[in-house]
């Protein structure tokens, strides 16, 4: 079903570079006073998707002709990317801003820029008027790709710029430049959006509807990747099972797959998230043929009670999880799987949590997010009754924390002796085992062996393990 997104027009493009080479200009000009270039700093919190914006924010800015600072001090333009999924997202991100007032007052010529899916909440630009003055320029998810032009209004003699505004139908912007950090890892958005609206969640308030990027230009952008040196790529998309839904073109996730596993090079390509009411068996069967698909599979549940699913609009039951699972298993024994949980939906019992531990104990995760439900305005279930106490929800969380990392530590110990193909990626902290790697399936091993290089894929044998790290020799 094709939905109305806009995909944003090269001439509308173009515009954004003519911005972007004004700005340039005029920190030409700064330079030349004050001897050095400007300086930008951003920060990031939420999901990949948003650590991918990020990178487009960056690339925007080394195009205006801004140098990357880690220090605020040092800032003359600062960004904070912002989370809703809970409110610690939230409560963390505003404190920043919080904080920078000081700033704000000592340098009042500093331009701080609040993004992302907090402020595209229909209530936060009015809560940011009021309480955060030293905000200079607001823009949500909608209006990213219209960052050169808003900074430019704002530095031309425009007040508090505010722009949440956008179609909920959402856009799709080609060609914008992006700022990757290098190295070995790197984020390819895929889709944007999502429709399913679990009735908990707040991303498709704030990130619109499901869209999906051309197969071409992801097939353009992974080329890139490859000739630019990244060897281990996430296709990213809140629920990737259902792309190529929106597009004319007959193409679905697995097909793109395949087209993706056809480019030339040495890389690993994995992907999230995939959501149980459309991960499909074709999915399982092509991640089993295609070479360059690493064998990981992030699959939320969320809960492992039925009733708790309905509520939560979630679309699939917890035997048809078990039914995925054991079918992906069976196409590839060594499959590593990591899912979200959350503790403490409104009118979860015992019972039902019980069904999430059961589910937890059974599966043997490699990695779990678990998270304390959080109650998100606007959303369904926050109108829905929630009498089970803070302390209970607490109490339940810790549990199931024990026996996910029971489970865990299960599965590490069950790599020891046995010998991995990893990508080395950086450094690790220790002295014996002084790199860092993942494995196909994504975990991290701390490794030594004086033939190991960054960047490179190597074999190691795992010597030990611990919850969090395997530790491997060259072999
Ligand atoms: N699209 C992905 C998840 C995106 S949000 C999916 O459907 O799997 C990442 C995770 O945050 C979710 O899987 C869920 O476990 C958690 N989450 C989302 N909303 C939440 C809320 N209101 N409270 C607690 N956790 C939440
Ligand atoms: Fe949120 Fe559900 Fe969409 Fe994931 S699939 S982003 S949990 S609404
Ligand atoms: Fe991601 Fe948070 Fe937005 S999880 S999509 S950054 S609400």
């Amino acid at each position: 079903m094709p939905n109305n997104k806009t995909v944003v027009s090269q001439e509308q493009i173009a515009h954004q570079y003519e911005y972007m080479q004004f700005i340039a200009r005029m920190n030409e000009d700064k330079a030349q006073v004050r001897g050095q270039r400007p300086k930008a700093f951003t920060q990031t919190f939420g999901c990949q998707q948003n650590e991918a914006d990020t990178q487009r924010i960056a690339g925007m800015l080394d195009e205006m002709g801004y140098e990357k600072t880690d220090r605020t001090e040092d800032a003359d333009v600062i960004v904070i990317n912002t989370c809703a999924v809970r409110a610690h997202a939230e409560s963390r991100a505003l404190g920043n801003v919080g904080a920078l007032s000081h700033l704000k007052k000592a340098r009042p010529e500093v331009t701080i820029c609040l993004c992302g899916c907090m402020v595209q909440q229909e209530h936060m630009p009015d809560k940011i008027k009021k309480s955060y003055p030293q905000v200079d320029l607001v823009f949500g998810t909608h209006a990213l790709w219209r960052f050169p032009e808003l900074l430019y209004r704002r530095l031309t003699g425009d007040k508090r710029v505010f722009d949440i505004s956008g179609d909920a139908a959402g856009y799709i912007a080609e060609g914008l430049p992006v700022l990757r950090d290098g190295g070995t890892k790197a984020w390819l958005s895929i889709m944007y959006g999502c429709n399913n609206f679990c009735t908990y969640c707040i991303v498709p308030y704030v990130r619109g509807r499901e869209r999906s990027r051309a197969p071409e230009e992801i097939v353009h952008e992974l080329e890139q990747l490859v000739a630019d040196g990244y060897k281990d790529i996430t296709l990213l998309g809140q629920n990737v099972n259902s792309y190529g839904k929106d597009l004319d073109e007959q193409i679905d996730f697995s097909d793109l797959l395949m087209r993706l596993n056809e480019v030339p090079g040495d890389f690993l390509l994995r992907f999230m998230t995939s959501h149980p009411k459309d991960a499909s068996h074709k999915l399982f069967d092509t991640m089993a043929t295609c070479d360059k698909v690493a064998k990981q599979l992030h699959l939320p549940f969320q809960s492992g009670s039925d009733t708790v699913l309905k509520r939560m609009n979630r679309g699939y039951t917890a035997e048809h999880y078990r039914e995925l699972i054991a079918y992906a298993r069976s196409k590839m024994p060594d499959i590593s799987l990591s899912s979200d949980i959350i503790v403490g939906f409104p009118g979860e019992t015992e019972e039902d949590f019980e069904k999430t531990r059961t589910l937890v104990a059974e599966v043997g995760f490699d990695m779990l997010y678990t998270f304390l439900y959080s109650k998100r305005s606007g959303t369904p279930a926050a109108e829905m009754p929630d009498d089970t106490t803070h302390a209970v929800k607490q109490a339940r969380f810790e549990r199931l924390l024990k026996t996910q990392d029971e489970t865990v530590q299960a599965r590490q110990d069950a790599y020891q002796g046995k010998r991995l193909r990893v990508l080395v990626d950086g450094m690790s902290k220790g002295t014996e085992y002084p790199l860092t790697a993942r494995t196909e399936g994504g975990l991290l091993v701390c490794c030594a062996g004086d033939d190991l290089k960054i960047g490179e894929f190597a074999d190691v044998e795992i010597e030990k393990t611990s919850l969090r790290c395997l530790f491997g020799r060259s072999v």
